[in-house]
């Protein structure tokens, strides 16, 4: 097994992206290590719901502008695929469960060599009589909570400059 610190080290959050779509091969990667992510008690209780389709797309878009209550950017920043990440309620570890699935997906869609990055205001769509129809299209039953949503699809340029990662974070204790 390899060391992937490089992996971890290398990622950057996108904000630009192509109009080249994403295949169902790299957005089934991506939500296959989403949900090989630890979970509390091993409930896993993460779902993600990988939209594509544009109208839905701009169903969400809106959605999301909404609870901001801004409207003059995207807030998927045009990626051709916005992932909802979703827990089940009945979790009490749900917010943690689905925000290390997110991160999983991150670092898959890196080293795929997608561009990605983490989109809040997850939990206020979903609360939202919108946002339970879109699960109930789904067929999916019981009471989810919104975690974030992952936005995937080609970087258009560079990933931009590395952040300075702060100095106080590791203390030790030896
Ligand atoms: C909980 C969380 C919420 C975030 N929400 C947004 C968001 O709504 N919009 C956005 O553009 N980026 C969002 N991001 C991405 C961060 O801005 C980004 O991770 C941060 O600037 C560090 O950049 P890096 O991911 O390239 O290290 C979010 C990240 C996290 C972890």
């Amino acid at each position: 097994m390899g060391d992937i610190l490089d992996i971890f080290k290398a990622r950057k959050s996108v904000n630009s992206y192509t109009d080249e779509p994403v295949t169902r091969e790299e957005i089934d990667k991506v939500l296959t290590a989403g949900k090989y992510g630890p979970s509390g008690m091993n409930k896993q209780p993460v779902i993600a719901i990988a939209v594509t389709d544009p109208d839905m797309i701009a169903k969400l878009r809106k959605m999301n502008q909404d609870v901001m209550g801004m409207y003059e950017r995207d807030p998927f920043y045009g990626a051709p695929c916005v992932i909802a990440v979703l827990a089940n309620k009945e979790s009490f570890t749900r917010v943690y469960d689905g925000s290390i699935a997110i991160g999983y997906m991150l670092l898959e869609a890196f080293s795929l060599g997608l561009g990605a990055r983490w989109i809040h205001r997850c939990k206020e769509e979903f609360e939202t009589e919108a946002g339970k129809e879109i699960l109930k299209s789904l067929g999916i039953e019981g009471e989810y909570e919104g975690i974030g949503h992952v936005i995937l699809g080609h970087a258009a340029g560079e990933l931009h400059p590395d952040f300075e990662k702060k100095e106080d974070f590791a203390y030790y204790i030896d």
